[in-house]
């Protein structure tokens, strides 16, 4: 049997393809991905020829192309993380998010649904459509609210939660009208290896190496709960195996923590590992124009995953973002490569124009 990852050249996608393959009695991964900005093949280079893993460039929204792949490998399950995953990208154009994450996702599911109905017996009993969702589908926390349960009303604020939001309740009918055995999970915000240099922490990283101003949207307190990204891939393991169908698992790290500590955190790191002559990094912070609609706290409470499926994260923050910095300074090459036109064109229209708050 083989399982099917979208957007397995992403950045958690591909970590989550590594580390399945890393055990060596784990079935075959058939890879689908479009290779936007955000896929890079380079991602699972280390793959080298592993004969268990096939690499597929194309578009979930392919219905030809789906139906193809599905009929071919008859994957066991479906692992869904393709999708456009950066807010500040929606804000400056939605309609991508739109197309990938929502009627993406919508072809993915009929593709689903007209494969697993052709099974028999014990593959159908054991086929799983695995959506790979947000937090950010709950919408913002005030300061003493408790933290997202799955049993919170679904509120997205920006584009892209408004477009996850819709993915999340396209699953949810597919298995209520269809029958067809999905489950979800909702996770807070990850870091670590192999993560785009456009989401803040791997952005403070690599500015902060090339002497570039670290930027702090608004007055920095915004609450993130962040969580090493191998802790997710484990979650989504734990519940591909053992979560009850048609059920919505929150992940996350018991970690909240503001902007502004998460990036002095980063600069102490970097003054240790790799100091610079001119001056401790944080000299680069400075704070800029606030992201639209700006969510003030996400918190997740990961108890329901713990109690059924006795998953909790592996890594503390100290622990994971200290492998992450080293990750990034060890891998200067493949920062390079992803620093393409195509992503300086981006830190020209979110950075450029923003004026520093006064
Ligand atoms: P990413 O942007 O790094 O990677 C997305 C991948 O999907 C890329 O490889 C891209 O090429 C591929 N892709 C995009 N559109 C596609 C399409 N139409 N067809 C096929 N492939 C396509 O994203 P990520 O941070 O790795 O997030 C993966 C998933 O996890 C997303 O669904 C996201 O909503 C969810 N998620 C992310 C986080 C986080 O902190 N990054 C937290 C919780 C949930
Ligand atoms: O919560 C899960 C979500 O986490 C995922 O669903 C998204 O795919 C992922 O991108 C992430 O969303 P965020 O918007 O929280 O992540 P980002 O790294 O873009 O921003 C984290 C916080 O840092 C947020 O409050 C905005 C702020 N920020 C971000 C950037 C890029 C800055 O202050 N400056 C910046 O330059």
């Amino acid at each position: 049997m083989t399982i099917l990852v979208t957007g397995g050249a992403g950045f958690i996608g591909s970590n989550f393809v590594l580390d399945w393959l890393a055990d060596p009695s784990a079935e075959p991964v058939v890879t689908l991905d479009a290779l936007t900005y955000a896929g890079n093949r380079a991602n699972l280079a280390s793959l080298g020829g592993d004969a268990r893993h096939t690499f597929v460039h194309g578009d979930i929204g392919d219905r030809a192309l789906v139906d193809r792949l599905l009929a071919e490998h008859r994957p066991r399950a479906i692992v869904h993380f393709a999708a456009e995953s950066h807010v500040d990208r929606s804000i400056h154009g939605p309609g991508a998010f739109i197309k990938t994450n929502v009627e993406g996702t919508f072809t993915l599911l009929e593709a689903a649904r007209a494969y697993w109905g052709a099974l028999q017996g014990e593959a159908k009993a054991a086929f799983r459509f695995h959506h790979v969702s947000t937090d950010e589908v709950y919408g913002s926390l005030k300061a003493d609210d408790p933290p997202f349960a799955e049993t919170n009303p679904y509120e997205p604020n920006s584009p892209y939660s408004a477009s996850k939001a819709a993915s999340d309740h396209l699953v949810r009918a597919w298995f209520h009208t269809y029958g067809l055995p999905v489950v979800t999970t909702n996770c807070s915000n990850n870091y670590g290896p192999l993560h785009f240099p456009e989401k803040l922490i791997p952005l403070v990283i690599v500015n902060a190496l090339a002497g570039k101003p670290l930027p702090i949207y608004g007055d920095g307190r915004q609450i993130r709960d962040w969580l090493y990204v191998k802790d997710h891939c484990s979650g989504i393991r734990a519940v591909l195996a053992g979560g009850r169908l048609g059920e919505t698992y929150n992940i996350g790290g018991w970690n909240e923590m503001a902007n502004i500590d998460i990036v002095q955190t980063v600069c102490a790191l970097l003054d240790e590992l790799q100091p610079d002559a001119a001056g401790p990094y944080a000299r680069l912070i400075t704070y800029v124009t606030d992201r639209p609609g700006h969510d003030r706290r996400y918190a997740i409470d990961a108890r329901k995953i713990e109690r059924e499926l006795g998953w909790r994260p592996a890594e503390t923050f100290a622990s994971g973002i200290r492998k992450t910095v080293q990750w990034y300074l060890a891998n200067a090459e493949w920062v390079a490569q992803v620093q393409s036109g195509a992503y300086r064109d981006w830190i020209d229209t979110q950075y450029t124009a923003s004026q520093p708050a006064a």
